[in-house]
């Protein structure tokens, strides 16, 4: 590139401990351009942005920002320098609103001096409405789901106003039709000589919104490579070193008989909670052996069925009928879910799932302590093999199992967070999200996996916003519009389009 880089990188290194997390990375961003930034889970993308970003202020190499050396002191540096970062695990306040946590410590103010909070609403309102967001900016974050805390992080990182934006997973918790609006907005931005860095762990999207592929390996620099003419092979080469076998595709075992059976299953809360869609009406059976796939659009409310069904949903009646192996089912909490045989891999593996002081090994074992405890002893021995176990059948990249969770990649906090529900050896087993923020090749193994799993009869409900995942993975696919049961499709018919039409309340389909 002869024009000078917006930022120019040079022999970038970061050791935590014994991890080598970025080795003698060399990383240019130029204005106008979206520069993709791949690699596995624990390949070091985030630890690098993190230095960008002004979160991590001690590493090796050098920052030039429009040719000159630059060293933050923390975020609000980077911000200054016209950087701004939506971070990969939101850091958003629960418990303010949009409108605050948009503007945090930089509210506008009134002629007076107070915070301008009519302006601040309005703004927030403005950026949400240019990303598809119709969301109340007085509403509280903590009151959102995943998916549109995420739109609102987005907003926050366009409020900046930046020349240079790094997004690190943005679409992992958007549905398709946000993730186009977030595509729109990211080539205004190009249009406008914005640099853009892009972290995503879907192949497709880089294809589509990509001007340049930079590809990191166990911290390293794997190569550079245009998105648009190399082969998905070329790419998944590069970052995992070797080429990945076909995701999908072996045979299947035939189901069994129904496990769980749900009829006209609603939900009236006590107290209505804005953003939540309560099921109201949702009709579903899972057999054993059985891969179930729920679709809908953000809002469509699977994530509200997956927590009711695991008895997590907050107060409220339950109406309807729920069965497991024939016998009435209706648990008043996660507890009873388990004792039933049910287990639940969140979304928000933060919150939900994970309890990011404690180790790796505590994390894993923790709703297995029952199996592996003696009259009230502990089995050391147990606990370490059955650990280790699980670390390596998902592929787990940690330094050691003693290590906090907090200190893995994300997919690999994903990783742990399914190893933990596995170990309950559920018969049913519920399913957020399960690959968000999953490398391709991780990806791979939890596919095979699951696959595993249903072949020896665990029946398994799963929601995905990724409609090749759920086409390739799943015996049927229900589709939920509104909290209600829209559409049950067979393998053999569940199509992008049969999916994404009955998602969107075109007249409803009963094909089951
Ligand atoms: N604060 C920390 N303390 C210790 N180790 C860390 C810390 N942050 C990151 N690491 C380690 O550095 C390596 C790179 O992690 P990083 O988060 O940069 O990966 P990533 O490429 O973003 O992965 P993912 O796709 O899963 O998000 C990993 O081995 C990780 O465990
Ligand atoms: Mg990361």
């Amino acid at each position: 590139m002869t024009e000078r880089p917006l930022v120019r990188m040079t022999g970038i290194g970061k050791r935590f401990g014994g991890v080598q997390a970025c080795r003698d990375i060399d990383l240019t961003i130029a204005a106008g351009e979206v520069h993709a930034l791949l690699g596995e889970n624990g390949a070091g993308k985030s630890t690098l942005i993190n230095i960008l970003s002004g979160v991590i202020t001690d590493y090796d190499g050098t920052i030039e920002v429009d040719g000159r050396p630059v060293s933050f002191g923390g975020p609000v540096d980077a911000q200054r320098a016209g950087i701004a970062t939506i971070h990969q695990e939101l850091d958003l306040v629960a418990g303010l609103s949009i409108a605050e946590n948009m503007f945090l410590g930089r509210e506008p103010r009134t002629r007076l001096g107070g915070v301008d909070i009519r302006r601040m609403r309005r703004q927030a309102a403005e950026h949400l409405r240019t990303l598809g967001a119709d969301l109340d900016p007085r509403r509280l974050v903590g009151s959102l789901r995943v998916g549109e805390q995420q739109l609102v992080e987005i907003g926050r990182a366009l409020s900046l106003d930046a020349r240079v934006l790094i997004m690190d997973e943005p679409t992992a918790a958007l549905a398709d039709a946000e993730v186009e609006r977030l595509f729109e907005t990211i080539k205004e931005l190009r249009r406008a000589g914005v640099g853009i860095v892009y972290i995503s762990h879907r192949m497709a999207e880089l294809e589509v919104i990509a001007d340049r592929a930079t590809v990191l390996r166990n911290g390293g620099l794997a190569g550079t490579v245009d998105p648009r003419t190399a082969s998905r092979d070329e790419i998944i080469q590069l970052m995992v070193g070797r080429s990945v076998d076909a995701l999908f595709g072996e045979g299947r075992n035939e189901p069994g008989k129904v496990l769980l059976d749900v009829r006209n299953l609603a939900v009236t809360p006590r107290r209505p909670t804005p953003g939540r869609t309560e099921p109201a009406g949702v009709d579903l059976t899972v057999r054993t052996g059985e891969i179930v796939g729920l679709a809908g659009l953000m809002g469509a409310g699977r994530t509200e069925l997956l927590e009711t069904l695991f008895g997590a949903g907050g107060s409220g009646r339950r109406s309807g009928q729920m069965t497991i192996d024939g016998r009435p089912y209706g648990p008043h909490g996660p507890r009873a879910a388990l004792a039933r045989g049910v287990a639940f891999v969140p979304e928000d593996r933060r919150g939900a799932g994970l309890m990011l002081e404690h180790s790796v090994a505590e994390n894993v074992v923790l709703s297995a302590l029952a199996t592996l405890t003696t009259l009230g002893v502990v089995r050391r021995q147990a606990v370490r093999r059955t650990v280790a176990e699980q670390l390596t059948a998902l592929a787990v990249k940690a330094a050691s199992p003693a290590v906090a969770a907090a200190t893995l990649s994300g997919g690999n906090q994903q990783k742990v967070v399914f190893a933990k529900q596995l170990l309950t050896q559920p018969r049913l087993l519920l399913l957020d999200e399960p690959t968000r923020g999953v490398d391709i090749g991780a990806k791979a193994e939890i596919y095979r996996l699951l696959h595993r799993l249903a072949d020896a009869g665990m029946a398994i409900l799963l929601a995905s916003s990724e409609l090749p995942e759920l086409l390739s993975l799943c015996d049927r696919v229900v589709v939920l519009h509104r909290g209600r049961t829209v559409a049950t499709l067979p393998r053999a018919s569940a199509t992008q389009q049969a999916i994404l039409a009955a998602a969107n309340g075109d007249d409803a389909k009963e094909t089951r």
